[in-house]
């Protein structure tokens, strides 16, 4: 599917998104052909109107707050991970989808790659190069979709996301646009929240809160799900390994100390709240539900320790 015409690509993706009629929660609901979006068997989903709205609001909210405080404090050491788990060696053409500030370029720069950061959010680029220039490396940025991205097939040698091709809304459109762009027998390596664990906890718990998404649009910590995940990339992979493993957070004082951090910092948490400003007893609700989540993920004593779970996946593209 990967390296077929694009149009045989786009009406398989519309086909599979009706037949399956997903929603952010994982809930299945009736879905016409009547909805929204503008997509014909010759349109890709990416080039409609409603695309570039949903994708512009993407844009806007990634670009909110402070990822790449978010990024630098909590999770800096899941990149070096994923690089470690690549096997990304010297020379390396290496692709970072869904970059942000380069928590996976970074690394991999430093492992001896060549390497693209590329992001719908250039917002978070001078963040990422002043990482970049910290650490002594060359990273190349880029703009793009990962549902389209802006490179020719079989471009990289590895294509990697750390928490980042699970934001895309079209899971199939994202997974088939990862393949592409990787040439036959290199690697692919992802790094997702689960569904089960903390981050899977907070979307579900802001779900009720946030401006209801699109139809078609699946939920980012779907990409948690090694099942899921298997089925998107199919037999157009071999060797996939998976592993689940946790990120210890500890930079929080207390559950309320996270909630005003997130609400300051995150852009969906932020858009929640925007959501409901007009509305004092759902912004409390949001408040509390926000410190609920981070005081049931809690084992600390005295200040707060939590342990944010995610699926590690590598596999290789089909020779
Ligand atoms: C949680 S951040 C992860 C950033 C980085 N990979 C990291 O480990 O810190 C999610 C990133 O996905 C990006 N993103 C969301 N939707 C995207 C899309 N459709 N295409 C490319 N990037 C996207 C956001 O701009 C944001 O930088």
């Amino acid at each position: 599917m990967g390296r077929s015409p694009p149009w045989t690509r786009y009406v398989i993706t519309r086909t599979l998104l009706v037949a399956v009629g997903a929603t952010p929660a994982g809930d299945t609901e009736e879905t016409t052909m009547t909805d929204t979006t503008d997509i014909t068997a010759t349109t890709p989903i990416t080039a409609t109107d409603a695309d570039r709205t949903l994708k512009a609001k993407h844009r806007a909210m990634w670009a909110m707050g402070d990822y790449p405080d978010v990024a630098a404090r909590l999770i800096p050491e899941l990149g070096p991970v994923l690089v470690t788990a690549a096997g990304i060696r010297p020379g390396d053409r290496v692709l970072d989808v869904a970059a942000g500030t380069g928590n996976v370029a970074v690394p991999a720069a430093r492992a001896g790659a060549d390497v693209v950061a590329s992001d719908l959010t250039p917002e978070l680029f001078d963040a990422g190069r002043a990482s970049a220039e910290r650490a002594g490396v060359a990273v190349q940025w880029q703009e793009g979709d990962a549902e389209a991205l802006p490179f020719g097939d079989d471009t990289f040698d590895a294509v990697l996301s750390c928490v980042g091709v699970m934001f895309a809304p079209h899971h199939q459109l994202a997974a088939d646009e990862l393949v592409r762009v990787c040439r036959p027998g290199g690697r692919i390596g992802l790094i997702s929240w689960t569904p089960t664990g903390f981050i899977g906890d907070l979307f579900r718990t802001m779900k009720p809160y946030m401006p209801p998404p699109p139809p078609g649009a699946q939920p980012p910590p779907l990409w948690g799900d090694e099942e899921h995940v298997r089925t998107l990339l199919g037999d157009r992979v071999t060797d996939v390994e998976t592993r689940t493993r946790t990120v210890t957070v500890t930079a929080f004082e207390s559950p309320e100390t996270f909630r005003a951090y997130w609400r300051e910092t995150y852009g969906p948490t932020i858009v929640a709240y925007r959501n409901v400003a007009d509305d004092p007893k759902r912004t409390a609700a949001l408040d509390r539900d926000i410190a609920a989540v981070a005081a049931r993920h809690d084992r600390g004593t005295g200040t707060t320790v939590m342990d944010w779970e995610y699926l590690l996946l590598t596999a290789r593209v089909t020779a």
